[in-house]
Order: structure tokens, then C-alpha cells, then sequence
């Protein structure tokens, strides 16, 4: 593969590998989540800009594949022995590989019908199965396969909310879809907006919720422009988005994520005055980069958190989730066309990716302290390597009809239903089992 796209990357490595295809992973990332939502925010405007401001890119990060690439696993699953262990319980299920299932995928586009268009990827014609048939396999036990049963019956009379963007929602997509083999859930949406739904489990008296908010924290569309035709946005980094924060009181489980969206221009508020922006292009304010919006908004949602007098629920960081262009960017032809998973010795975190996944770690592990003296439970999905090695789960070119008007051509940043995604809620569930006491395991989620 030719990667000639990174040599003017401004993440881009500095030397090229031969034999080395390679991840760009989130600058690139970043542009095209602003291409990407316009799918979704209809009152954007088209998007444009093929610029991006190199100095907060300047430290040399982006992923890459070693050489000493082996062979790929040919290790079977066996799904009917996937049993609890004692000796299961310290096992860090996030660190493993993918191996292959042959029985997978457990639902389809034609039995679910949750799946977004620009996820529904068999819809749109992509030819290869494969990246299908595969599923988590921790290093030290099994990671069982979601059973929607048991789902259900863990969280009958329970709420799960899902706070954060697309990715988000791409998530409890996922979620809607295992959990169809055994029921789908009735639309019980205060409002029409598309982008927040609640969705209820009749038999099971669950509602699984998800509340937009791709900053987390309070924020305002100051200009359909922006310095850069993209949009400007006001984040309020220490005001909370009162939109989920006055919602989630009630809820069991909050699943909290964020990232591409703080790549856009936006500018940054803290007590009410403006503090600095992140590529707001305006020479009198002091561009502080996403990354201290980044970390602001991370520590602003965990202290609404917090600070909620009668929320007793647990909460969740799903951890940042990388994307995949490669050979270009995303608007000079970066694609994502592999079609198998990589082993982890092919792909570090590191650079950007590693960066940002630590961030929020920090924060969430500051939170969880603080959290913990009033008595509330924070929990890792800690998705971010296993997601990592799935560049062949976006839609590419196959998340929308190809006559389509789309400015982001190939989608390397959400993922395809069914698909990788679909081992987020394997890890929940099994993290939620561990909350239910079959496998008490305090010592490792903490
Ligand atoms: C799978 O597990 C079953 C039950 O433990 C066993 O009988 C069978 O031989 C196993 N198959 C493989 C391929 O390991
Ligand atoms: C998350 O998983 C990665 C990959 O296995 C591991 O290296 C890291 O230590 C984990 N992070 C935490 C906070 O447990
Ligand atoms: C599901 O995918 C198939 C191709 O595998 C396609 O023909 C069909 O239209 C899709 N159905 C739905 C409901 O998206
Ligand atoms: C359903 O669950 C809610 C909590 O989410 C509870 O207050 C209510 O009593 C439950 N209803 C029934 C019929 O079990
Ligand atoms: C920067 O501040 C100066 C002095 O107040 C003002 O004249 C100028 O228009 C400002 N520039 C921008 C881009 O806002
Ligand atoms: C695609 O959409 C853009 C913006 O809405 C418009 O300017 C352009 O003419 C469209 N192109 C085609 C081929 O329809």
C-alpha cells in the first residue's frame, strides 16, 4: 500500500516504511468527524475546508504497524465452553486479540432494523464478510458472547443511558441489535429530536436511553462559518450540558464517551470569559488546542456527575475510539478497505490515539476517586486497543448509496452493524455481570 498521503501529514511519520501500511489515525479522524456529522446535523452547511492547523499536531503521532507482522490466528472458537472461572476473576478482558468466530455475525440488517443507514454497510454493497466473523479473546480467559437473555434479566427494572456523540450512539445501536434476538424495545421519546431517543424493553422494564451531547459539556453553535467554513462553537467547559446532566439522575448506568468533535473550531469559556479557542484562526486569542478542551469537558461531566445529589448509578467511560484512514486523507482518497483484523503486535496506541485515551483515563480516574467518597461506582470500557485493531469495521465508501451527495466519501470512523462494535456490549455485559455478583471483581474495575 502506498502511503504517500502521510509524507505531507502533519501527524505523519517521518519516515516512510516499506511494507508498513499505515493508520492515520486523528487528524484525519478529526476533519472527518466534521464532515461526517453534517449527515446527522442537517442544519450544517456543507463542509469544505481541507485545512487543519499543523502546530497542535506538531509531536510525531499517528499509528503504525510493525514490521514483524505474523501470521493471523487460526485459533477456533469454541462458544459452548465459554464458562466462568474462579480463576477468570482477575483477568483483564481488554487485553487479547481477535480471533475467529465462525458463527458470527448474531443479527443482520434484515432482522434488525435499528441499524442507522450510514452503519447498515451489507445495505450499501460491501462485498466482504469476514470482517464479520470475529470475536474478543482476552489473553488470560474468555470473553463470552452476548447473550441478550441474560442482558435483559440482569437489567430487568434498570435504565442505561448512553451520553456522548454518534459513536456513541453507534453503540447502543449495537446494543438494540443483540438484544433483538429476544425483544425490541418501543419508542418512548419525550421529543422528536432525532438525535436523542429513549427506547423501552416492555417485558423487561428497561430503558436504554441516549442524550446528544458531543462536547459533554454546555455548548453553543456561534456561526454556521467559523474561521474555516466547518462551524464555531462556544464550549462552556466548567457549565454542564443540562441537557443530559438534568436527565440522568433516574438512570442505573450512564455510558459516557467523547472525541472527534473537539476537533473542530471552537471557542473556549471558562466563568464566563473567553480563555482561549482551539484553530479559531484569530491572532488574539491564545489557541489552547482541543486538548485542553478535551480534558475540561472530561472533568466538567464527571463532576456533574458528582455533584448529583440523588444519582446512585454507575458510570462508564467508553474510551475513545480510533479511527482508520489510510493512504490519504480523508478528503485525498484515505480509505479504510482492510478486510481482516489486525494481531496486536501489528498496531501500537500510541501518538494522538494514546494521548487522548490517556487524558481521559486521568480524568475519569480522578472523578472515580472523588466519586467514591459519596459512594458512586465509576467503571472502564476500556475498548480503545481492541478497537484499534478492527480497521476493517467502518463503512468506507459503503455507508451510503453510491449516487449520494456525501462530502466524506470513505467513513473510517464509525463502524459497520453488525460489526467490531457489536464487542463493546460483550464487554459491558460481562462488566455488568461482575456489578451482579457472579463475579465479584471490584479489585480490577476500580
Ligand atoms: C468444544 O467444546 C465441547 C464441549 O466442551 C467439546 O466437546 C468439543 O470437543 C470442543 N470443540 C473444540 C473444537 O474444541
Ligand atoms: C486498558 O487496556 C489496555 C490494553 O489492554 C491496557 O494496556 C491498559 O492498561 C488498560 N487501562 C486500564 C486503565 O486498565
Ligand atoms: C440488507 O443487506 C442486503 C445485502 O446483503 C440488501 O440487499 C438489503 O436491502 C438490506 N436490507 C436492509 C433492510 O437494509
Ligand atoms: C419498572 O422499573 C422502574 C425503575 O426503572 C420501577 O420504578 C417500576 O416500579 C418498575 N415497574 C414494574 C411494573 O416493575
Ligand atoms: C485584535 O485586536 C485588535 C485590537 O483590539 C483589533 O483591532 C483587531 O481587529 C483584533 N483582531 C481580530 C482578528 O479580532
Ligand atoms: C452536492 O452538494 C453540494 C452542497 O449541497 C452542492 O453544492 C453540489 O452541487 C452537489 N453536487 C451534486 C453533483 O449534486
Amino acid at each position: 500500500m502506498k502511503l504517500h498521503a502521510i509524507d505531507h501529514h502533519p501527524i505523519g511519520m517521518k519516515t516512510p516504511l516499506q511494507y508498513t501500511p499505515m493508520i492515520v489515525a486523528l487528524l484525519t479522524l478529526g476533519i472527518v468527524l466534521l464532515t461526517i456529522i453534517p449527515l446527522y446535523c442537517p442544519q450544517l452547511p456543507p463542509l469544505e475546508w481541507k485545512i487543519f492547523d499543523p502546530s497542535i499536531f506538531s509531536s510525531s503521532s499517528s499509528s503504525s504497524l510493525s514490521s514483524s507482522s505474523s501470521s493471523s490466528s487460526s485459533s477456533s472458537a469454541n462458544v459452548s465452553d465459554l464458562k466462568y472461572e474462579k480463576s477468570d476473576e482477575m483477568c483483564d478482558i481488554f487485553t487479547g486479540e481477535w480471533v475467529p468466530d465462525p458463527n458470527a455475525p448474531y443479527y443482520t440488517n434484515e432482522t434488525c432494523w435499528a441499524i442507522h443507514d450510514h452503519q447498515n454497510c451489507m445495505k450499501y454493497g460491501r462485498p466482504d464478510t469476514e470482517f464479520l466473523k470475529w470475536r474478543w479473546k482476552p489473553n488470560d480467559c474468555e470473553l463470552p458472547l452476548f447473550d441478550p437473555t441474560q442482558f435483559l434479566e440482569l437489567l430487568r427494572g434498570k435504565s442505561l443511558a448512553f451520553v456522548g456523540d454518534s459513536v456513541g450512539r453507534n453503540q447502543m445501536q449495537s446494543l438494540i441489535c443483540l438484544l433483538s434476538r429476544v425483544e425490541y424495545p418501543i419508542d418512548i421519546s419525550p421529543t422528536s429530536d432525532d438525535m436523542s431517543r429513549r427506547w423501552f424493553y416492555f417485558s423487561y422494564n428497561l430503558t436504554i436511553a441516549n442524550f446528544w451531547a458531543p462536547f459533554l459539556v454546555r455548548s453553543k453553535d456561534a456561526g454556521a462559518n467559523g474561521p474555516t467554513y466547518t462551524g464555531l462553537f462556544n464550549l462552556y467547559l466548567d457549565e454542564f450540558d443540562e441537557d443530559w446532566t438534568t436527565q440522568i439522575t433516574e438512570f442505573d448506568y450512564v455510558i459516557i464517551s467523547a472525541g472527534h468533535w473537539f476537533f473542530r473550531p471552537t471557542m473556549f469559556y471558562e466563568d464566563g470569559h473567553l480563555v482561549g479557542c482551539h484553530y479559531c484562526l484569530n491572532k488574539n486569542i491564545t489557541d489552547l488546542t482541543f486538548r485542553y478542551s478535551y480534558r475540561r469537558a472530561f472533568r466538567t461531566a464527571f463532576h456533574a456527575i458528582n455533584s448529583l445529589e440523588n444519582f446512585k448509578g454507575i458510570t462508564f467511560l467508553r474510551t475513545f475510539s480510533p479511527s482508520h484512514f489510510e493512504n490519504g486523507e480523508w478528503d485525498k482518497g484515505g480509505d479504510c478497505v482492510r478486510t481482516r483484523p489486525l494481531k496486536s503486535n501489528e498496531m501500537m496506541l500510541e501518538g494522538l490515539n494514546l494521548e487522548i485515551y490517556r487524558t481521559q483515563v486521568e480524568e475519569f480516574q480522578a472523578a472515580a476517586k472523588e466519586g467514591r467518597k459519596r459512594g458512586l461506582e465509576f467503571r472502564l470500557l476500556n475498548t480503545t486497543q481492541a478497537t484499534l485493531l478492527r480497521p476493517d469495521g467502518h463503512p468506507s465508501h459503503h455507508g451510503h448509496s453510491p449516487h449520494a451527495n456525501v462530502t466524506m466519501h470513505n467513513d473510517c470512523l464509525h463502524w459497520c452493524l453488525p460489526g467490531p462494535i457489536d464487542a463493546w456490549n460483550d464487554f459491558l455485559l460481562q462488566i455488568l455481570k461482575m456489578e451482579g455478583g457472579e463475579l465479584s471483581n471490584d479489585k480490577f474495575y476500580k
